[in-house]
């Protein structure tokens, strides 16, 4: 029920210095650092020919990846993203097969300004995973 792997995120303490990795010694089309109060990050966007990396580096006192960081002090593959059809369908599915959904449970508007929702990493092999109504 997954559809196209939207983007994969990693988080770094240096999105700048991450950035330069991207597109100095990789090649990749980087864009600039892009600052989301409402979402507790910076975010610089990778753009590849199938998808795209969001580096993201904690912005403001209470960034959602400041305890990622501290465990994984060099950063690290932080989620996945798949594109989904319908939000609450893929709620309600993920609901039903007893997946965990962070936070309130209910979709929120997301980084890209759709409707999101993370699933707990215990349920998919250690990974947390976004899905995004496309
Ligand atoms: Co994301």
């Amino acid at each position: 029920m997954i559809g196209r792997l939207n983007h994969v995120a990693i988080a770094t303490k240096d999105a700048i210095a991450a950035s330069k990795i991207y597109r100095d010694t990789l090649g990749a089309k980087v864009s600039a650092p892009v600052p989301q109060p409402d979402h507790g990050v910076t975010t610089v966007f990778v753009e590849l020919p199938n998808t795209k990396i969001e580096l993201l580096e904690p912005l403001g006192d209470n960034s959602p990846i400041a305890k990622f960081l501290e465990k994984n002090p060099n950063g690290g593959v932080h989620h996945l993203c798949f594109e989904v059809g319908d939000i609450y369908e893929a709620r309600d599915r993920m609901k039903a097969k007893g997946a965990t959904i962070t936070g309130s449970g209910e979709p929120r508007i997301g980084a890209h300004g759709k409707p999101v929702i993370f699933l707990h990493p215990k349920d998919f092999v250690g990974t947390l995973i976004e899905l995004e109504q496309a």
